[in-house]
């Protein structure tokens, strides 16, 4: 018998099939984490050429550019057709989680620019519920003992997340960010507006009104597509 494939397997598996979603010569908007790692490296040995990409983090744009893949800046691309990323947990809707990485924020930035949102998964982030992955919320730093509050008032134990040296975790854009644990989120679309509307909240990382069109779930026995 094979042994099962590790999870770092399946994101490669994943990563691969993702390809046939790329079309040469076109403009693609990239996510943020491990798996779109993979991604990045198998287009880069594909020999697929693109006109560019419109990346979701400073670490995405550096490997990107490391694989001779041009980075173009977001607010000169009036639209995408593909946006490719991972999610930390999606659900029979496509909505998901995401934000493990911190790069939520650019992540649905690039995300509204695309017509399509693929996205690609392990299929260990397949939820029936929302919301045990700790839900990543970027905040403004003096508004986060208030949005700390507020989420308790939803039965939710929210935190500002640390780097290893101990102190707030500072993103991309020089804020930090709340993980909230104990929430079940069965409504997305109201969470996500409900939690966008407060002050100081820069981006929640629910992902309903920008859910993904497809899904690509790396599983032991092969890539299953939802849609
Ligand atoms: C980064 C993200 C990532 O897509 C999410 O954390 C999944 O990462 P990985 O592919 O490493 O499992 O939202 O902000």
């Amino acid at each position: 018998m094979q042994p099962p494939l590790s999870q770092d397997a399946l994101k490669a598996q994943v990563a691969q099939a993702a390809l046939a979603y790329v079309r040469p010569d076109t403009i693609l908007g990239v996510g943020t984490g491990s798996t779109v790692n993979k991604f990045i490296d198998a287009l880069a040995a594909s020999g697929i050429r693109l006109r560019g990409a419109v990346s979701s983090s400073d670490a995405t744009t550096a490997r990107l550019q490391a694989a001779g893949i041009a980075v173009l800046p977001a607010d000169q691309v009036q639209a995408l057709e593909w946006y490719i990323d991972g999610a930390d947990e999606i659900d029979g809707q496509g909505c998901m989680i995401k934000g493990g990485g911190a790069a939520l924020t650019r992540e649905k930035i690039v995300a509204d620019l695309a017509a399509k949102f693929l996205c690609i998964a392990d299929a260990s982030k397949r939820v029936q519920v929302l919301g045990t992955f700790p839900l990543p919320v970027e905040v403004i730093p003096m508004a986060s003992a208030n949005i700390i509050r507020r989420f308790a008032r939803l039965g939710g134990q929210a935190s500002v997340r640390l780097n290893p040296q101990g102190h707030p975790l500072v993103t991309d854009n020089g804020q930090h960010i709340v993980d909230v644990r104990g929430l079940r989120i069965t409504a997305p679309l109201a969470l996500e507006d409900e939690v966008s509307a407060w002050p100081g909240v820069v981006t929640v990382g629910i992902f309903a009104h920008h859910r993904a069109s497809v899904c690509l779930l790396g599983a032991p026995h092969g890539v299953q597509t939802l849609r």
